[in-house]
């Protein structure tokens, strides 16, 4: 598949390296494309800036600051049939009123909200619960062995995609249900960077539920 990674640090470049060597087309977005090169050459992936990025891929990885959000939704315009990846996290003494405004309103999740300025893509949240060094360290591997990746949307299918992207990389996804289940795996949340293999991530769910 044709993977745009925008936000290429411990997230995205971690993940977009592993993706393209399993043979995805990669391309890493920054705001300093060059910088980016001697990474992405290590792989067969491509450099752009963020809005040759966005427009590349079927699939988004959005691994920024969740307070740069609505700034890039406005740099970008739209994501209309694409799958976008929420990798983000909101931290208030990161990000601010973006992070606490949504932290205090009961009716929004945090990928609820990223969702929200992307109205035409197909959003699920993915990648935000497990540790970055987890993804460097522990990519690869088989069966129970396998750390859970929380998965959640409300496209059946764009989620379906997901699952099989973190299958590629040797994580096992952990499905648990529709966008608004994020809760689960928002910071602070049970499932929030446990970094479980699948085994015991899905017997750390069935004791919350
Ligand atoms: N670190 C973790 O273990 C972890 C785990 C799960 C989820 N997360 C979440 O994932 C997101 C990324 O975390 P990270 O640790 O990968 O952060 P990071 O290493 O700081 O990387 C974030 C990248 O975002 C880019 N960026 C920053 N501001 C931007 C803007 N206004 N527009 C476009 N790109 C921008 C930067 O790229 P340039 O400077 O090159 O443009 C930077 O490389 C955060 O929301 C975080 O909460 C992190």
């Amino acid at each position: 598949m044709k993977i745009s990674i925008i936000g290429s640090g411990n997230i995205g470049g971690n993940l977009g390296k592993h993706w393209a060597k399993v043979g995805h087309e990669v391309m890493f977005s920054s705001r300093h494309p060059e910088e980016l090169k001697s990474m992405a050459d290590e792989v067969g992936a491509k450099t752009g800036n963020v809005e040759e990025t966005a427009a590349f891929g079927e699939v988004i990885l959005l691994a920024i600051p969740y307070g740069k959000v609505p700034d890039l939704a406005q740099q970008i315009g739209s994501l209309d049939n694409k799958i976008l990846i929420d990798a983000a996290n909101p931290y208030p003494h990161r990000d601010g009123d973006v992070a606490q405004k949504v932290i205090d309103d009961e009716s929004q999740t945090a990928t609820g909200y990223v969702a929200s300025q992307f109205p035409g893509a197909k959003t699920v949240k993915a990648f935000n619960s497990v540790f970055y060094q987890v993804f460097a360290e522990q990519a690869f591997q088989e069966g129970d062995d396998r750390i859970a990746v929380q998965v959640c949307s409300d496209d059946e299918q764009a989620k379906e995609t997901v699952k099989q992207l973190i299958e590629d990389i040797g994580f096992a996804p952990q499905d648990l249900g529709d966008l608004s289940k994020g809760v689960l795996f928002e910071p602070n949340a049970p499932l929030y960077n446990k970094n479980l293999k699948i085994g015991e991530a899905k017997k750390l769910l069935s004791q919350i539920q």
